[in-house]
């Protein structure tokens, strides 16, 4: 099933492209709008991965630009990040909590090294308020190395045919 444009929107945040690369393909597949969640401090290097590991652990919030898009324009809302300390990444948490209307249908996706999804999946449930109609849980290096290919696709086709329920 096509969908017409602009009634998804995929949302990411990405240090270092691997889960911006899944939201490209996610936003071409659907024809998706795609948002950028651009965080204002500098993550590069050492203490940029310090600063991001302990606001991951702990749960904080941080400073972004204001987005392009406004989520409440859409009918689903494609959610991305890379796992920070088992959690989502601080500005996911930031824009998440920032955009309080739920309307729209919701999706998941992260990308991490190795360490278990389920608490940051879990955590994205919660803050959201309500279930999401489908999640994809991805390593790095399976991005990487391109073998994502099938659970994708099975991520996308539950996507499309939440258009029609
Ligand atoms: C601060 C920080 C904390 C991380 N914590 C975890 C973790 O707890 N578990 C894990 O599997 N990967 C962890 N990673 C690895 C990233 O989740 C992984 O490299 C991800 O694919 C990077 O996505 P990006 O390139 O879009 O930023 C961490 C990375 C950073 C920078």
């Amino acid at each position: 099933m096509d969908i017409s444009p602009n009634r998804a929107l995929v949302v990411y945040y990405s240090r270092t492209g691997t889960t911006r690369s899944v939201a490209e393909e996610i936003a071409s597949c659907l024809a998706a709008d795609l948002e950028e969640v651009k965080a204002t401090r500098d993550r590069r290097g050492l203490w940029g991965w310090l600063v991001s590991a302990k606001e991951g652990v702990l749960g904080q919030l941080t400073s972004i630009q204001a987005p392009k898009y406004d989520p409440a324009d859409y009918e689903l809302l494609v959610i991305g990040t890379p796992v920070w300390g088992e959690n989502m990444s601080s500005p996911i948490r930031t824009y998440i909590k920032s955009h309080p209307t739920r309307f729209q249908k919701v999706a998941f996706f992260c990308t991490r090294q190795g360490s278990s999804s389920g608490k940051t999946l879990k955590e994205l449930e919660r803050l959201w308020g309500k279930p999401p109609v489908a999640v994809l849980d991805l390593k790095e290096k399976e991005v990487k190395e391109r073998r994502i290919k099938e659970e994708l696709d099975r991520f996308i086709d539950v996507l499309k045919e939440s258009f029609g329920r």
